[in-house]
């Protein structure tokens, strides 16, 4: 009688159990989607509309209007606001966020009175920009 050979299907085993750990390291690595109407515009309207829309000092001084997509990706009279998919790279970013870690005066900080937002909210802003910044 012919004795089943055990390596192929080892072989196999191996294989499944790979791709199932290379697949939930996948899943565990790629963040759910942010969506910038449910979840971006609202932080923005807390935080910041009451200063970046026509009419307040923020949109005065440099046309930055926070009450849409279309005006936060218009960006500011400083250029660009959002580099999509690169958040380290946005000047958004950089203003609500690493302006605050750094002991330098003169970094420009959003919101200016502070406080700086929360980790979450950051996050959702961050991610939204490496998820592409889209308008969804
Ligand atoms: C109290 C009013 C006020 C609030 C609230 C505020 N801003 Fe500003 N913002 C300003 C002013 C004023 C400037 C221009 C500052 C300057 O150039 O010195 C500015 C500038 C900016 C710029 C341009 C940065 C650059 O590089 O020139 C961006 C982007 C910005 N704000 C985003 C935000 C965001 C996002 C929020 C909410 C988290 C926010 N701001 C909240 C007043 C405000």
């Amino acid at each position: 009688m012919e004795r089943n050979c055990p390596k192929p299907r080892l072989a196999l085993m191996i294989g499944v159990v790979a791709s199932l750990m290379v697949g939930s390291a996948l899943a565990a690595d790629s963040e759910p989607t942010v969506s910038f109407q449910r979840q971006v515009l609202p932080i923005l309207q807390e935080h910041c509309v009451m200063c970046h829309a026509p009419g307040a000092v923020g949109y005065q001084s440099v046309s930055f209007d926070a009450r849409s997509y279309k005006g936060v990706r218009a960006g500011s009279a400083a250029g660009v606001a959002v580099i999509p998919y690169h958040p380290d790279r946005s000047p958004l970013m950089r203003v609500l966020d690493h302006a605050w870690k750094t002991n330098d005066e003169k970094a420009l900080r959003m919101p200016p009175l502070g406080p700086q937002l929360s980790p979450d909210e950051l996050k959702v802003i961050s991610d939204w920009i490496k998820q592409g910044a889209k308008d969804n």
